[in-house]
């Protein structure tokens, strides 16, 4: 028990989910704004360790935790994010056009599963606007931004193949300079007969011809729907070898609830939630492609950053031992509050130090046979 689970966390619980996302959010961008507010967020939140800092894509970073994508979806809270411990921040998605994303309800609890069902569908407030909040903002940790096609809702017309890689090339023109990294998030709402666009042989090469003619300036991060058929893998990283600035990838949540996912919820409650699952169902998912892609990529070339069902610093371990550089975190926030991310840093320091080693970048991979 501690201040969140004890007090903050039964207060929000008591509004609907979304309610709660957007007053937390507000709540930090307001509390960003306050003199000493941030800073003295810093010195309770902030763990610092010489084993927990790395180097990844050539970008520095003070520990490998990071805050996942969605959560500040518009860059609205930047400052105070800059203060909660993380070593570093992705905001988004942002998208080329402005969007209201799905109709609501589109966020649910699942509590006794430690999982939330996000239906978004992506809503934020486009790349110009987030470009200008950017470009006043001057980032202490690495800051990532992820970027998605514009979602144009249900009813609108399905898009070319022109329209969508036009989509993307905008964003990525107006974000680059202002990023540490650009995640390319490779769902894309509006496509044909709602395929999985990016799963079609050639797609995700054809998207990268087309940024290449843009001396992108920063590091790239593919994320991927997470499926750990080596075949699917091994077309991922030959699809994107020929492209220098891309340096790594993510697994997104998988759509939907396929079998895969292991619930303690009744399928009666969650057959009811559209959307994908995040936090615990999908950690054995998640762990599973980290562990095929890291076995299969160059290493140094690329990086995998894990984010799906971190709540502790054990479950943070486990990710980097099968693979991954740098762990993100969202789901673990909204059960556990912000000290969560020093509690996972303070843990894992005490981790690498109990198996003998000196900087968290040699623990990579370590737990494969
Ligand atoms: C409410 C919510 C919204 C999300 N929105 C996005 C998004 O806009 N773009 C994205 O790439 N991932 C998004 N994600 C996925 C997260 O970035 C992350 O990959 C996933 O939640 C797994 O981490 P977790 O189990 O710690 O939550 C979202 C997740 C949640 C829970």
């Amino acid at each position: 028990m501690n201040l969140y689970t004890a007090l903050l966390r039964p207060l929000m619980f008591r509004f609907d989910p979304e309610t709660a996302h957007f007053v937390t959010v507000e709540a930090c961008r307001i509390a960003g704004l306050i003199p000493l507010v941030p800073q003295l967020s810093r010195a309770c939140l902030e763990y610092s360790a010489t084993e927990l800092e790395t180097e990844v894509a050539g970008l520095r970073f003070a520990n490998p935790i990071g805050l996942a994508a969605g959560w500040d979806k518009s860059g609205r809270a930047l400052r105070m994010l800059d203060h909660l411990g993380f070593g570093f921040v992705e905001i988004g998605s942002i998208s080329a056009r402005r969007s209201a994303g799905n109709p609501r309800p589109r966020l649910f609890r699942l509590p006794q599963d430690r999982s939330i069902v996000v239906n978004y569908g992506l809503p934020n407030d486009g790349a110009e606007v987030v470009a200008m909040r950017l470009a006043s903002h001057r980032s202490r940790a690495p800051l990532g931004v992820n970027i998605v096609k514009t979602n144009d809702g249900f009813n609108a017309p399905a898009c070319s193949d022109e329209d969508i890689l036009t989509d993307y090339e905008r964003s990525v023109v107006l974000m680059h300079s202002h990023a540490s990294y650009i995640t390319l998030n490779l769902s894309c709402p509006n496509a044909k007969d709602g395929q999985d666009y990016f799963a079609l042989p050639g797609i995700i090469s054809k998207l990268l011809e087309r940024l290449g003619s843009h001396n992108i300036d920063c590091p790239v991060f593919l994320k991927v729907t997470p499926n750990p058929d080596p075949a699917a893998l091994e077309r991922l990283i030959t699809e994107a070898e020929p492209f220098a600035f891309v340096r790594g990838f993510i697994f997104n949540l998988p759509q939907g609830k396929p079998a895969t996912l292991h619930f303690t919820t009744p399928q009666t409650n969650w057959n009811r939630m559209p959307g994908a699952v995040a936090g615990k169902p999908v950690e054995r998912l998640i762990n599973t492609c980290i562990r095929e892609l890291y076995c299969r990529m160059p290493r140094g070339r690329f990086f995998i950053i894990g984010a799906g069902g971190v709540f502790n610093a054990e479950d943070a371990y486990q990710k980097i031992r099968l693979g991954a550089s740098l762990v993100q975190i969202y789901t673990a926030l909204i059960y556990e509050g912000p000290a969560v991310v020093k509690r996972i840093n303070r843990g894992l320091s005490a981790l690498l130090k109990r198996d003998g080693y000196k900087h968290v970048s040699e623990a990579v991979g370590q737990g494969l046979c």
